[in-house]
């Protein structure tokens, strides 16, 4: 039975060996770890298994214990043993990750067999797992990246260039525009493909914890660091490491960086020598680094050896060629995932897409046609099955409007247009007086009151106008309203 180990890590020596000695019989390698400072070198050396862990424990902390276990290792699964009485620090230790706990009652040997059985099995499936996800992202590669408009296959032709070697390459573009999916590309369809794939969102990490992840730290480097720990660039050895959001790394991060493009060496934190790495740098932005160079807030030297190799990606508006193909891509991945039989959508739902602006990018597209899929009940997604929004700014744009609403009405737009675009609702509609006095108004103010030209504006006799002028309460008073508005 191979990667059978068991760690035990339990003070009381009699009670270690008896279960030793039952676990052994099942075919198990067993260590003893007699204090939780052994128990934590075990960690360190890069225990991988099933640890029976004792929560009190002489010298050190047994949820210090647990979480360096699970920090060097997460497929390592942890089995709690409690006395009796002790169940909220127990449950406290599940929360925090613990698999299972027993408490040291009768029988405590069979419950442990049970349970490490089990914890073996569930390590073997969350395995599986994630090699399955990881070879299908990796068959996918290229592929899943749609794209058939210029503007994209000349980003394309671009990145043929950049895979095989190890140049820095930055992947600027707005939100959700598939930065991240083409460095993931980047490094799959490469002669470093078979190495590891290690992003980092620098965004939302405090400096220090940044830091940490990014270079490492050695055991006592600062409170809380129980063990020693390998940082991203480390992890990403013989690979490609993603820097994502590289705009939101802080001045002092920016120059540690820089170090390590310079000398391929990086320095754990604590740490007193440097360890080499041969890592390929694919770093990611929404913002606009050279502005924040010129500004002084990112390093002008670190940019340009980020940006050997830049690639824009476009926005979906600038390549609305897109469209089609992706609705069609995401259609059948979410058809597919929800077990519906979807085969197309609606033209005039194709006419909607295409010509709406997604602020948003293609994870905006994605996630409308994920939601249409969800509500769909056809066998074609229909214009119900959009959002509100998407079918509201296509309206507004029809009509010559910017999505901000600010557009001007143009003169060549049909009367139903603006219509439409000013009463949005049956219980909005104007009546038909009110719709005539203002129309009286209108043309009576482009004529300056002249009552004869108004009335061959209006297409009316100059006795009727009169009539209507006089329901209104005169002409004065309908000018002086009209001025008043105007
Ligand atoms: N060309 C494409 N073909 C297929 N799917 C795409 C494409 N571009 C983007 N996507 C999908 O759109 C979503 C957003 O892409 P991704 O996360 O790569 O964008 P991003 O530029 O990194 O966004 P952010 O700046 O918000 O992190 C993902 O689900 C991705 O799979
Ligand atoms: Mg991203």
């Amino acid at each position: 039975m191979p990667d059978r180990r068991v760690l035990i890590i339990d003070d009381e020596p009699g009670l270690a060996g008896l279960l030793e000695a039952s676990l052994e019989n099942e075919g198990y390698e067993v260590r003893l770890a007699h204090t939780g400072s052994a128990g934590l070198s075990q960690a360190e050396s890069g225990f991988d298994g099933v640890v029976l862990l004792d929560l009190r424990l002489p010298d050190v902390e047994g949820l210090d214990v647990l979480q360096a276990l699970l920090q060097a290792n997460p497929s390592n699964r942890i089995v709690i043993m409690t006395a009796h009485g002790s169940i909220d620090a127990a449950i406290e230790a599940t929360r925090r990750g613990a698999y299972d706990f027993l408490t040291k009652t009768d029988d405590l040997a069979g419950r442990v067999r049970v349970s490490v059985k089990n914890a073996f099995r569930d390590r073997e499936m969350s395995g599986r797992v994630s090699e399955l996800e990881e070879e299908a992202s990796a068959r996918e590669g290229f592929r899943t990246l749609v794209a058939r408009s210029p503007e994209m296959t000349r980003v394309f032709q671009t990145l043929r260039h950049a895979v095989d070697s190890r140049v820095t390459v930055l992947i600027q573009g707005e939100s959700g525009t598939g930065k991240e999916l083409v460095a993931r590309a980047l490094h799959s369809g490469g002669a470093r493909g078979a190495g590891p794939f290690v992003a980092l969102n620098c965004a939302g990490i405090p400096d220090t914890l940044l830091e940490s992840e990014l270079f490492g730290h050695e055991r006592g480097a600062f409170t809380g660091a129980v063990t020693a720990k390998k940082g991203k660039f480390e992890l990403a050895d013989g690979g490609t490491i993603f820097l994502d959001e590289i705009g939101e790394m802080s001045l002092h991060l920016q120059s540690k960086i820089l170090r390590v493009l310079e000398t391929r060496e990086v320095d754990r934190l604590g740490g007193s020598k440097p360890v080499k790495v041969d890592v390929r740098i694919v770093s990611a932005t929404h913002r606009d680094l050279e502005q924040m160079v010129a500004h002084g807030e990112f390093r002008e030297d670190l940019y340009y050896r980020l940006a050997v190799f830049p690639i824009r990606l476009p926005a979906l508006r600038e390549r609305q060629g897109d469209v089609p193909l992706l609705v069609d891509h995401f259609l059948r991945g979410f058809a597919k995932e929800e077990g519906k039989d979807i085969t197309g959508v609606e033209p005039e739902v194709m006419d909607c897409l295409e010509s709406h602006t997604y602020p948003g990018n293609v994870r905006e597209l994605e996630n409308i046609i994920s939601r249409a899929v969800v509500v769909s009940s056809g066998p074609r997604i229909s214009i119900s099955d959009l959002p509100r929004q998407v079918l509201d700014a296509t309206r507004m744009r029809r009509l010559g409007v910017d999505d901000d609403g600010t557009g001007e009405l143009t003169p060549d737009l049909s009367l139903d247009r603006a219509f439409e675009l000013l009463f949005r609702r049956t219980d909005e509609l104007p009546s038909h007086e009110q719709l005539e006095a203002a129309l009286i108004r209108r043309a009576l103010r482009l004529v300056e009151g002249d009552v004869t030209r108004a009335a061959e504006l209006l297409g009316l006799s100059r006795p009727t106008l009169y009539r209507r002028l006089e329901r209104l309460g005169g002409k004065d008073a309908v000018l002086a309203v009209a001025e008043a508005h105007g």
